[in-house]
């Protein structure tokens, strides 16, 4: 194998649940819907499918058809009938460090089906959409599981969106009722959530209920009628009792979550109930290799993608020990998560490039402090780790014992598409080859498949249960989006190369998404932030390499007359920005610029701006208005 190349141990190997990866990957070759029907029946299914895949209207694909299902039955209710019942389904510490909750699965039941007797009580009914927007506390976790179970439509939005971004997407999702909590801490600084809830509901008229679970205690305004205390609302007896499983068609919708596209507004990405949930299963357990014993541990926020996935409904699918925390890597000290990790006795571990490369910096001795003998596998997602990244995590924090798992996907995707499993020689750096059953492709503009070596776009080929159903209201945008250019393949927005023996490399996205310490931003989403200010005519928000970040927002605006340029003006457009759309897209500078280059119609070239601002050459000119 060409470059650097990372064995897996014989220990590694012993324990997998696929120790002969080439025949699995063979075997899902020859017989796609057989390889899936396997994984899905290790589930429970109130009715079997007819059909396992049904192609006939592509690119609306439809797995496991006519079967009946749910998957909150399968994280929750499955496990009450074994010895399960009695492990903990959950270990969740605070920021603060002074408070700590465990839920059984037993216990776990209890808090699902409370939560969802009170959405019901709320008149929340099966297909209705209800808003989740929390820090990381155990309620969030309940809440996204409770609207599955009655079959509501989950909406979860990151805590560390704000007024604007949250607005869209209740407004657009047309959701009945918002579950909130007065705040979150983050890095022991307060975030008041609940207020924020309050200034973007001034124009959504299809909100009646705001549930609000107490975890700040600070004081915040609750508006009669419309917001509830969750405590008050647990005390009541319509709380109590089993919540009967709502019967789901396998293709009956889970959730949407708004991820951002190239253009125009975030695209609600649909999931199902059915697809979604021997995604998640299948991928977790042979690429973590999940079993009983372990507690895994995955840093993502449930507002994205990898929070849902392999915070929430993976891990719970497999039976597992979830360990969530409520804080960040590095409060108040950089040795938390290390500490945690030796606490819990977390054995697998995954996180995000950003993540280590920002613990790297405050060196070896903070993780050295502890014991961290518990881990076993590790993993890495959200953009590419640069080989130092991966090698430090592979050396300091897995003691070159633990496989990296370094998983390429997208909330489009829903699981793992391209990722090693513990027994598959690694590469720092690469994601592998893509999962059992996948087929991924690098082609050129015109789709012709580009030589092994050569960057080109990344396509995946074949059709897999977890996939997105569609964009929720909007079916023609994700035929337009994901399947037009290359018909019968799904394009992915990113570029990469495919080494000689046959490991992919992803460069990056080659559309306006930005990818802000694995945050995933549409450059529309803070251009439209930024037009807001009196000041602003017009403005360009390009990524650009950061050493920790991967990318940051940089902006480019152009004032309006009798605005003058300044860095007061700046760091204005900057808290503006936080303000509207989020602290997460607070651009890392705004610059000035008297006009902005444009084509002839109209189109501002992000390419020349951002070779500007790298001081590369600016290329092709000639397209640029005069
Ligand atoms: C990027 C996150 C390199 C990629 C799960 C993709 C990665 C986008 C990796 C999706 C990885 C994700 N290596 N790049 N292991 N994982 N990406 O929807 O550009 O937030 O298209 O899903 O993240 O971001 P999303």
């Amino acid at each position: 194998m060409e470059g650097e190349v990372f064995y897996p141990s014989q220990d590694a190997i012993a324990n997998s649940y696929v120790r002969d990866w080439e025949a699995l990957a063979e075997s899902a070759r020859k017989n796609l819907q057989g390889f899936w029907a396997e994984r899905a029946s290790e589930l429970f299914w109130f009715k079997k499918w007819d059909k396992v895949l049904d192609d006939s209207n592509k690119p609306f694909y439809r797995w496991f058809d006519g079967g009946k299902v749910n998957i909150a039955y399968n994280c929750v209710d499955v496990h009450l009938q074994t010895f399960r019942k009695n492990k903990l389904a959950l270990i969740w510490e605070a920021e603060d460090g002074k408070s700590e909750r465990t839920f059984s699965y037993y216990a776990l039941n209890r808090e699902v089906c409370r939560m969802a007797n009170i959405i019901k009580a709320m008149g929340i009914e099966k297909g209705d959409r209800v808003t989740i927007y929390m820090g990381r506390i155990p309620e969030i976790v309940f809440a996204m599981l409770a609207c599955a179970k009655i079959g509501a439509i989950h909406s979860v939005i990151f805590g560390g969106f704000s007024v604007d971004a949250l607005h869209e997407r209740i407004s657009d999702s047309e959701s009945k009722l918002i579950i909130t909590c007065d705040g979150s801490m983050q890095n022991g600084k307060l975030v008041e959530l609940k207020r924020i809830v309050d200034e973007s509901l001034r124009h959504c008229p299809t909100v009646e209920n705001v549930i609000v679970v107490k975890r700040t205690g600070h004081e915040i305004p609750m508006e009669g009628g419309r917001d509830h205390w969750f405590h008050d609302l647990c005390a009541l007896p319509i709380a109590n009792g089993k919540c009967s499983t709502e019967v789901m068609d396998a293709e009956d919708p889970l959730f949407i979550l708004y991820t951002s596209g190239s253009t125009g507004k975030p695209k609600a990405i649909l999931h199902t109930h059915g697809g979604y949930m021997v995604g998640t299963y299948a991928t977790l357990k042979y690429v973590f290799d999940v079993n009983d014993e372990d507690r895994f541990w995955c840093t993502a926020d449930p507002g994205w993608i990898t929070g849902h996935s392999y915070l929430v409904y993976g891990p719970f699918l497999n039976g597992a020990t979830v360990f969530m925390f409520e804080g960040g890597p590095s409060y108040p000290y950089p040795n938390r998560w290390w500490q945690l990790i030796e606490r819990f006795g977390i054995t697998i571990f995954y996180t995000a490039p950003t993540a280590i490369r920002a613990l790297m910096r405050f060196g070896e001795a903070w993780p050295n402090k502890h014991d961290l003998s518990s881990l076993r596998l590790l993993g890495s997602v959200g953009e590419p780790i640069n080989p130092e990244a991966w090698k430090w995590f592979h050396h300091v924090i897995g003691k070159d014992r633990c496989p990296i798992m370094d998983t390429w996907w997208q909330t489009e995707t829903g699981a793992f598409m391209i990722t090693p499993t513990p027994v598959v020689p690694l590469k720092p750096g690469s994601g592998t080859r893509p999962f059992f059953g996948q087929e991924a492709e690098i082609v050129d503009e015109e789709g012709n498949p580009v030589p092994d070596g050569q960057e080109g776009f990344l396509l995946l080929k074949n059709p897999w249960p977890s996939m997105m159903r569609t964009i929720y209201k909007d079916p023609d945008r994700y035929i337009e989006t994901y399947w037009k250019k290359y018909p019968g393949k799904y394009m992915t927005g990113d570029s990469a190369r495919r080494d000689k023996d046959g490991y992919y490399w992803i460069i990056g996205r080659v559309d306006d998404v930005i990818k802000v310490s694995g945050h995933r931003l549409g450059t529309a989403e803070v251009e439209s932030a930024l037009i807001t200010h009196p000041a602003v005519a017009e403005s360009a928000a390009i990524g650009l390499p950061h050493e920790v970040k991967g990318q940051a927002i940089y902006c480019i605006v152009q004032l309006k007359p009798g605005f003058a340029p300044g860095e007061d003006l700046g760091e204005e457009l900057r808290q503006h920005v936080a303000h509207h759309l989020g602290p997460i897209a607070r651009p890392e500078e705004v610059s000035f610029i008297d006009k902005l280059p444009k084509t002839r119609s109209g189109k501002i070239m992000r390419r020349v701006l951002k070779a500007r601002a790298q001081g590369l050459p600016e290329g092709d000119l000639s397209t640029l208005e005069e």
